[in-house]
């Protein structure tokens, strides 16, 4: 697209993934410079890909960033217990094939089909939720690379197509179906928890304005409230980078309306278990509330005994304002 295209002395391919495509992604997405690399390298050796990893971990920050930068055609499927076959591949319309019989020009493409033809790639988030037959169509169309409806025939994937599908492996909901069949078909990524580092240029970029008034400093706090969360003892779960966003996002509105400072423990504690409470799980058998969890998490790297903050007095002195 850019003039210098035309003079570079490699030669043009239709979908470019390259090293100009991952210097582009890596101004969209924080740190994953690995994982970036991976899943270009995958796409432009044309395999299918699937990533993999706990919820909030950036597989649709890197897929959407992909979709957005690569300019290849690109179908987003949400995967659930709905997407039947005749939704991921389409279907006759009833209505003309009365008037007009089963013929090609009344059949409605579905994602899957769009994506055959074009030679996009064909986005599918949750995959693990779909249904067995969906998925047993996915499986065909990544072996053969077409896929045969009846009274339509046979569509041949055009160049460029490729299945790129994500999923949480702790996701409850049929995790198990993914059977080695689909694994021994495309090319796998593993996604996990980025550095602290990372994580708080995530929620900077995220919440820019809450986070530049309440400080480097709380923005941090918050973030390690969220990492602390992942191996505590009584959380079957942690939350995700998300948690540490809303808690940012929370802390800045709660104080401008109770007009405290946003280091007010009264503040900061109801914004943690506004953004966390949720999103922790508790292992089963333990006798605890995830309130009680999270004002623990809290009390760590937010509470009174905080030696650097006067937190005691600011609950004390109550309407200090913010203005
Ligand atoms: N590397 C990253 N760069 C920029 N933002 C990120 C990154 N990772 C996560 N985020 C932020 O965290 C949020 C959650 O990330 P994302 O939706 O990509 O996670 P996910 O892995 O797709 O989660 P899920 O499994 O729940 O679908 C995004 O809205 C984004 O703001
Ligand atoms: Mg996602």
């Amino acid at each position: 697209v850019t003039p210098l295209a035309a003079v570079s002395t490699d030669p043009p391919t239709p979908a470019a993934f390259d090293a100009e495509l991952l210097r582009r992604l890596t101004t969209r997405v924080v740190g994953r410079r690995r994982e970036l690399e991976s899943v270009v390298a995958a796409l432009a050796a044309g395999r299918h890909l699937l990533l993999e990893g706990p919820p909030g971990t950036g597989k649709s920050t890197v897929l959407r960033a992909i979709a957005e930068e690569a300019g290849v055609g690109f179908e987003f499927v949400e995967g659930n217990a709905e997407l039947t076959p005749a939704r991921l591949v389409g279907a006759f319309d009833p209505a003309a094939v009365l008037s007009e019989g089963y013929v090609p020009e009344v059949f409605v493409d579905g994602p899957l089909l769009s994506a055959l033809r074009d030679g996009s790639l064909l986005y599918v988030e949750e995959i693990n939720r779909i249904p067995e037959e969906t998925l047993n169509v996915l499986i065909t169309v990544m072996s053969e690379a077409q896929v045969h409806v009846p009274r339509l025939g046979r569509i041949a994937a055009a160049p460029g197509f490729r299945l790129v599908a994500a999923m949480n492996p702790f996701d409850a909901v049929g995790t198990a179906r993914i059977a080695s069949a689909v694994y021994d078909r495309c090319c796998r990524l593993a996604m996990g928890y980025q550095s602290i580092d990372d994580e708080a240029l995530i929620v900077r970029a995220a919440a820019p304005d809450a986070s530049a008034e309440l400080g480097a400093h709380l923005a941090l706090a918050a973030v390690h409230v969220v990492r602390d969360s992942r191996d505590h003892p009584d959380l079957r779960t942690g939350s995700s980078v998300r948690g540490a966003i809303d808690m940012v996002l929370i802390t800045h509105e709660l104080a401008g309306l109770r007009g405290l400072p946003a280091d007010n423990p009264s503040v900061t504690l109801d914004a943690a278990l506004l953004a966390l409470s949720g999103r922790v799980r508790l292992r089963e058998g333990s006798s605890r509330t995830s309130e009680d969890v999270v004002e623990e998490l809290w009390a760590a790297h937010f509470g009174p005994s905080d030696d650097d903050e006067p937190a005691a007095d600011a609950v004390a002195s109550g309407g200090r304002g913010k203005a």
